[in-house]
């Protein structure tokens, strides 16, 4: 129990006590003619167990109606290791004593090799040379010996004695607290008053009380609604997860319907429906993560003759369906901009407006700035009047939503759109333009084999790292730790609001 605030305090100090418990009531009579007792004691003397006495005692300690007086008592004990280096000596001072007899390092044990040569070398004992010991000087006593020795007699040694044991975990340390206790002059007011106060004082009303009719004759403590408690830790969302939900809010907000697709994808859809030729570098494995079960997955044979001649006829080779088979983690969320383009055809739901939020997978070592799995916001407009600016704007439009407000946009390379760009945001506190992702128009190659017109606009963002600016944090990796302490920090709960 932390106490009240000052202004409660006052409060409740002017009046007549009325929220005390009946334990701190029964401190307080027990305690009024002593002095400074300790706990213990004043356990003794008001028949309350220790922790009764002190959380009454630092309950009253905030109505200042006691004074607390705290002291930390260091105590220091041997560890298992410490009491046989103090029984067979120190691996140090055995080497010392193998190098008078100018014995080979590799006759010492693995300990003595290990722990006792660098020592023996600190402390100036040995010389080593050829891999033989030489003795410089036999220490007639050793003083981490001497320390040990002070330790279980009760003593405490020398401060540098003492900390080079505890760091070579050859002793131990604890603090332990004491306290002792005694009214102040309001204190002693309120003792007084103790003797006016109802013994029959309850602090819980009961069933029973109730039903009886008991309760008429009973008087209620009152409670301190002022106090203040331990801060309650609550079930919330994940950072991730309120902030994908954001990013859909926006999106459901511009009148975009959400689009789905698999996780495990074909090769088809992660990269030949997208104009990408079977020999592009991004398939190759340093990108890619190939999959062994099930190491084929099949796509619908109609799509797949017309991807195949847009892709003979452009690249000039022949289309192997084998590749296309492979199964993948998908590396961006494009092949479900790529199948939506395909039901919607066959719905006829043409113009549209679709959206997808979804985990991809990239075979990358992990760093600060890079995670091998990561999330993208994927969109397209599928509308035959669409054109660059609408694209422009939406995107613009998008960020602002989100919060940022100077981005960019940069010409840059696709297979599968023309033109293609990438958006950049500008850090106002770094001075400095971040990349986000990237967008542009899904070429008629594209498009005219999936949904049999022109054009679509597309674009595939970054979910991570945007989030990351706006909680000022550094680490993309915070968010697939599981942080506890970070999780219920305020920089994650401030980003909810
Ligand atoms: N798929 C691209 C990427 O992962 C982004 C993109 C999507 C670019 C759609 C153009 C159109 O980087």
């Amino acid at each position: 129990m932390k106490g009240t605030n000052s202004e409660s305090n006052e409060k409740l100090n002017s009046s007549d006590f009325s929220t005390l418990h009946q334990n701190d009531w029964m401190l307080i009579s027990a305690i009024k003619s002593k002095d400074l007792v300790s706990i213990d004691e004043a356990a003794k003397l008001s028949k309350l167990n220790r922790d009764a006495v002190l959380r009454s005692a630092f309950t009253l300690k905030e109505l200042k109606l006691i004074e607390i007086k705290e002291d930390a008592k260091e105590s220091f004990n041997i560890t298992a290791e410490g009491e046989r280096f103090l029984n067979e000596g120190y691996p140090e001072q055995k080497v010392a004593e193998a190098a008078e007899k100018g014995t080979q390092i590799e006759k010492l044990t693995e300990e003595q090799r290990r722990v006792g040569v660098p020592w023996a070398l600190k402390n100036g004992w040995i010389d080593v040379s050829l891999g033989k010991l030489k003795l410089r000087a036999k220490p007639k006593s050793y003083a981490l010996t001497e320390g040990l020795k002070q330790i279980k007699e009760g003593r405490v040694p020398d401060k540098k004695v003492l900390d080079l044991l505890i760091s070579r975990k050859n002793a131990t340390m604890k603090v332990s607290k004491n306290y002792e206790i005694r009214l102040t002059a309001e204190g002693k007011k309120a003792a007084e008053k103790a003797k006016e106060k109802p013994s029959s004082e309850v602090n819980e009303l009961t069933h029973e009380m109730i039903t009886s009719g008991k309760w008429k004759e009973i008087v209620l403590r009152k409670y301190n609604t002022e106090a203040e408690v331990e801060k309650p830790i609550f079930g919330t969302q994940h950072p991730l997860t309120s902030y994908i939900e954001k990013v859909r809010d926006i999106f459901v907000s511009m009148g975009f319907e959400e689009m789905e697709g698999p996780e495990v994808e074909s090769s088809f859809w992660n990269f030949d429906a997208l104009f990408t030729p079977q020999d592009h570098p991004a398939r190759e494995l340093h990108d890619t993560f190939y999959l062994n079960q099930p190491k084929y997955v099949s796509f619908p044979n109609d799509v797949a003759e017309k991807v195949k001649q847009a892709q003979e006829s452009s690249w000039k080779y022949s289309w192997d369906p084998n590749i296309a088979e492979q199964t993948v983690l998908r590396t961006h969320t494009t092949p479900v901009s790529a199948r939506t383009l395909v039901e919607i055809a066959k719905k006829k739901k043409t113009p549209g407006k679709y959206f997808v939020i979804g985990r991809v997978y990239r075979n990358e070592a992990t760093d600060f700035s890079h995670l091998a799995e990561f999330h993208q916001i994927e969109g397209i407009v599928v509308w035959k009047k669409a054109n660059f600016r609408h694209l422009i704007g939406l995107l613009q439009e998008f960020y602002n939503r989100l919060g940022f407000r100077k981005i960019r946009f940069r010409p840059h390379y696709f297979p599968y759109t023309e033109p293609s760009l990438e958006i950049d945001v500008y850090l106002e506190e770094r001075k400095q333009w971040l990349e986000l992702g990237g967008a542009g128009i899904f070429r008629p190659e594209v498009t005219k084999p999936l949904w049999g017109d022109y054009p679509v606009l597309a674009w595939g963002l970054g979910l991570e790292r945007t989030l990351l600016l706006q909680m000022g944090e550094k680490d993309l990796r915070k968010f697939y730790q599981n942080d506890l302490h970070w999780l219920r920090s305020n920089a994650v709960l401030k980003l909810k609001q």
